[in-house]
């Protein structure tokens, strides 16, 4: 990472029609993943998912070049999701020259951890300093039902890589009733034991057979009670935000401490501070997660456009951004994919 240049000033270009600056973008640079599991990528046959051919990806170098002019426009931190943004060849070079890009102060990643045991030195070589790692389970047998691959140990030794090599970890734990909630105690135990933090993330019903599904809602709520039976929970500097997630102290009886956090985008969405833009893996703009409106940057790149029109382009996009979500309603304007929007 260059550490030596000033941070960029947003430009006025940032800000949305509800006066956020939009400075945080989440590039999707893969639909493919080595997992599958059964709430982000429902079955192929069943569902008609399909994934995306190479072609139909961005390139390296077309990346490449919208980051930078997102980063001219003064956007300053970037997340590689995917899909599994580690399953994509090129990914590490493709990091290294992120990484040289003047202004760009943070690129953090969002991973499965499968591909971590060998990857995490060469990332953090690179400059990533911040991993999110999703891991709904610790039981070996339920990781298999939930992701059909039996990895979970796989796994376990990529978030200790992870750990061991120094990277600032967040393990992200989405909670899904009758599936993992007799697990969420020994989660935040982890929290306490080890040194990264663990996010419970409330499910979000995405995708084209997003049935508002109530079977599987658990409220951030009723995980602090059930958390709150082994230690106390305090929030961490008035409740700091930090991104959608509120994070808390937990102070077990014995006098150790976890920090754990609730990404809580049902019962206390944080749609007024959402300062995010995503690129899909299909090279579409998408301001809003759980909206589908999305702008066809893929066929402007590739039309020839100039720096100036892709620019125009993202800034469209951040004036559209929607205000909020609008599940609370139940009106769910999600049908896209999870595994090609990022998450
Ligand atoms: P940092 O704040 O940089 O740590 O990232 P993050 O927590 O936003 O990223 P991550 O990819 O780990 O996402 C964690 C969970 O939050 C996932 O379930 C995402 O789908 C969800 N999430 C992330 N950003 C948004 C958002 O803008 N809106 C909503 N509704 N959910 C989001
Ligand atoms: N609701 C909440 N979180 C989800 N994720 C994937 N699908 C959902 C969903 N329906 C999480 C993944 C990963 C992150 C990018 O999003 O577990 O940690
Ligand atoms: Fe931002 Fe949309 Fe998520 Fe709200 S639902 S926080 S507006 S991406």
């Amino acid at each position: 990472m260059n550490i030596e240049t000033k941070p960029m000033e947003p430009t006025a270009d940032l800000v949305d029609s509800f006066s956020r600056t939009i400075s945080y973008l989440r590039l999707s640079l893969t639909d493919r993943c080595n997992l599958h599991c059964k709430y982000c990528m429902p079955d192929d046959d069943t569902k008609g998912l399909q994934v995306l051919q190479h072609e139909d990806l961005l390139t390296y170098e077309e990346l490449l070049r919208i980051v930078n002019i997102a980063v001219n426009m003064g956007m300053n931190k970037l997340r590689l999701t995917g899909g599994e943004p580690l399953v994509r060849k090129g990914v590490m070079g493709f990091v290294a020259s992120l990484a040289k890009i003047k202004g760009l102060e943070e690129i953090r990643l969002t991973t499965n951890g499968v591909l971590l045991s060998d990857k995490a030195v060469g990332l953090y070589e690179a400059g990533i300093r911040k991993l999110n790692i999703s891991l709904d389970t610790m039981r070996p047998e339920r990781f298999k039902s939930i992701t059909g691959v039996d990895m979970f140990h796989k796994v376990w030794k990529g978030i200790e890589t992870a750990e061991r090599i120094g990277f600032d970890v967040k393990l992200n734990v989405v909670a899904m009733k009758g599936v993992n909630d007799d697990e969420f105690v020994d989660f935040a135990r982890l929290a306490v034991d080890r040194d990264f933090q663990v996010r419970f993330i409330e499910f979000m019903p995405v995708g084209s057979d997003s049935t508002w599904k109530e079977a599987s809602y658990i409220s951030s709520a009723d995980l602090k009670e059930m958390i709150g039976k082994i230690g106390v929970l305090e929030p961490l500097s008035g409740c700091r935000m930090d991104g959608p997630a509120r994070v808390y102290t937990l102070d077990m009886p014995d006098g150790r401490q976890g920090k754990v956090g609730f990404i809580s985008p049902i019962s206390h969405h944080f749609c007024e501070t959402c300062n995010r833009l995503r690129l899909t893996s299909a090279g579409r703009l998408r301001a809003c997660l759980l909206h589908d409106k999305e702008a066809d940057l893929k066929s402007l790149l590739r039309g020839g456009a100039t720096d100036e029109e892709l620019r125009a382009l993202i800034r469209q996009t951040i004036l559209d951004k929607p205000k909020g979500h609008t599940l609370a309603d139940d009106k769910i304007n999600c049908s896209g994919q999870m595994s090609r929007i990022g998450g």
